[in-house]
């Protein structure tokens, strides 16, 4: 680790992609310099960082091993406002002796709810009849949906979000089924959840799927065509419900090229997305020219509530950091 020097009592700080108020002002409240504007690509591999002890980013500003390599020996920690840290290159970080920190839970109960709001927005068309009414189309014959009660729901990854995302389902009468080859039996039996040892038969078990794993090598378009024709379309209350996917994890789970042609032939009943491959996405991108796809541009995590917590339990993991203590969500610490 970079050792900690006595100027960590009024330590230079970048927030690159904003930040709550309140977690800026608990900064400032302990003596800290925030320097509250986004910097560039261009600007990080000429090594702006150099000038900063701390950087906080959400997923906006990207820092790969050329931008690490270009900062100074003052950049102590690297804090990530948000769970996901695919941004980051932690490795290259823990080389050069720099914790990333993030703030795991903070988040959690906004993205379970949106993962609920764009499974019921495309069981019951809500993007698409809202789009019919403003065009003067008074679509009541053609707007027929499903309940997810009787439904299977397949969950790729069982943690913490996935686990709220199932107990909500299970509330609404769906049955849940899990793949996670990195969770203890012992969690998934008491959500009594059915686990799967493979994804395959996830897939062949489920009308509907939720991704909630992280972007990974192994996890890069886990979802593809092949597995999405494996779905069964019709749910063991005998209902010829479709198949229907939805991800408010990370982009480039799903191949979505494969997803289109999965949508085009009907294999796929309806996608909803709130992450994508390549972040932001254009107006005219194929995805959004298909009607039973809608998508979002990645507000998992973008409620007050999160925001808050998100902004708080950043903002003292990167003072933990700086007073020389342990932060316990160092996600390269095994590296360091
Ligand atoms: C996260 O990883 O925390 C979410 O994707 C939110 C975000 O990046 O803004």
């Amino acid at each position: 680790m970079r050792l900690i020097q006595s100027a960590q009592n009024m330590a230079r700080i970048a927030i690159a992609d904003g930040m709550a108020p309140a977690a800026i002002e608990l900064l400032e409240n302990a003596g800290h310099e925030v320097v509250n504007e986004p910097i560039s690509s261009d600007e990080l591999l000429k090594g702006a960082l150099s000038d900063f002890d701390a950087i906080v980013v959400r997923s906006a500003t990207k820092l790969p091993a050329e931008v690490i390599a270009a900062t100074s020996d003052r950049l102590k920690v690297i804090g990530r406002a948000g769970v996901g840290v695919d941004n980051i290159d932690i490795k290259a970080a823990a080389k050069a002796g720099i914790p990333v920190v993030n703030a795991p839970r903070a988040s959690t109960q906004s993205v379970i709810e949106l993962t609920i709001g764009h499974l019921l927005a495309s069981l019951r068309h809500l993007p698409r009849a809202n789009r019919g009414l403003r065009e003067g189309k008074w679509q009541k014959k053609t707007m027929g949906g499903t309940e997810l009660s009787g439904k299977t729901l397949g969950l790729i990854g069982f943690g913490r979000i996935a686990q709220g995302v199932g107990a909500i389902a299970q509330a609404m009468g769906m049955e849940v089924h899990a793949f996670d080859p990195y969770l203890p039996v012992k969690i998934a039996k008491s959500q009594n959840t059915k686990m799967h040892k493979t994804v395959d038969t996830l897939f062949k078990n489920c009308t509907h799927i939720s991704i909630h794993c992280n972007l990974t090598d192994e996890t890069h378009h886990l979802v593809n065509g092949e597995r999405m024709a494996m779905m069964p379309g019709r749910s063991r209350d005998g209902i010829n419900c479709g198949n229907h996917i939805v991800n408010c994890a990370r982009g480039g789970i799903i191949d979505e090229i494969a997803l289109l042609h999965s949508l085009e032939n009907g294999i796929i009943s309806s996608a909803a997305l709130d992450v994508f491959e390549f972040e932001p996405i254009d107006p005219d991108y194929v995805l959004l020219q298909h009607d039973n796809f809608h998508g979002t541009p990645h507000i998992g995590a973008a409620t007050l509530e999160a925001q808050s917590r998100v902004g708080k339990d950043i903002a003292n993991a990167i003072m933990t950091v700086l007073n020389g203590d342990k932060c316990e969500t160092t996600v390269n610490r095994d590296l360091l």
